[in-house]
């Protein structure tokens, strides 16, 4: 019975996961309509709980993660930091959210500095692993811890590795692949942002 409840849950799992990978690629194959994003109840850097109607009025760009990752999440929020210093004055507009998938090892303090050291715009958010597990869901994003070796404490989690741009009012725009620069996004967000004066980056 367990078996077969949690095969039907993976299967589900990977339905949405394709749905969505079709969606964010541009491609019409997605047959039921999926949303991305939704209401969510997180902790913040500080350890103030927040929930999504915090970040009303920003343009978001939503990344999940975990300070442990090698390569994917390191890449991706170097990529943010320099959308953001791209954008100039047009970045107070938009606020970056990297949601840990790893909440067991990822406090409030220890996802601050992390993402402090991309850019201190940039907001962490933890939260226990039932809050994590519904927003990842909600955003059709898929993770999975692995054990490295003998010690429990040393795994490193798969995860999808979308970055979302969702609107001022939380409406899922579009996503942006591992392939995305900095400058993708910082075009991509000021093309839906409106005309602003453009601000030279050498
Ligand atoms: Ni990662």
């Amino acid at each position: 019975m367990m078996a077969n409840a949690e095969r039907r849950r993976s299967r589900a799992t990977v339905r949405v996961a394709i749905a969505l990978a079709a969606m964010l690629l541009g491609g019409a194959a997605a047959s039921a309509p999926v949303t991305v994003g939704g209401p969510f109840t997180l902790t913040d850097g500080d350890g103030t709980v927040v929930t999504e109607a915090r970040f009303r009025g920003k343009w978001l760009l939503v990344y999940f993660g975990f300070t442990h990752c090698p390569v994917a999440c390191p890449t991706a929020l170097l990529e943010v930091a320099d959308a953001l210093h791209r954008l100039g004055d047009a970045a107070a507009a938009v606020q970056p959210l990297f949601i840990t998938v790893d909440p067991e090892r990822d406090t409030a303090a220890t996802l601050r500095d992390y993402v402090g050291s991309f850019d201190p715009r940039i907001v962490g958010l933890t939260g226990t692993a039932e809050q994590i597990d519904r927003v990842a869901r909600a955003y059709g994003v898929v993770y999975e811890a692995h054990r490295r070796g003998p010690d429990d404490r040393d795994y490193v989690v798969d995860h999808s590795t979308y970055i979302y741009l969702m609107d001022p009012a939380g409406n899922f725009v579009r996503g942006f692949d591992a392939e995305a620069t900095g400058a993708d996004i910082a075009a991509a967000l000021r093309a839906r942002m409106g005309s602003r004066p453009a601000t030279t980056v050498p």
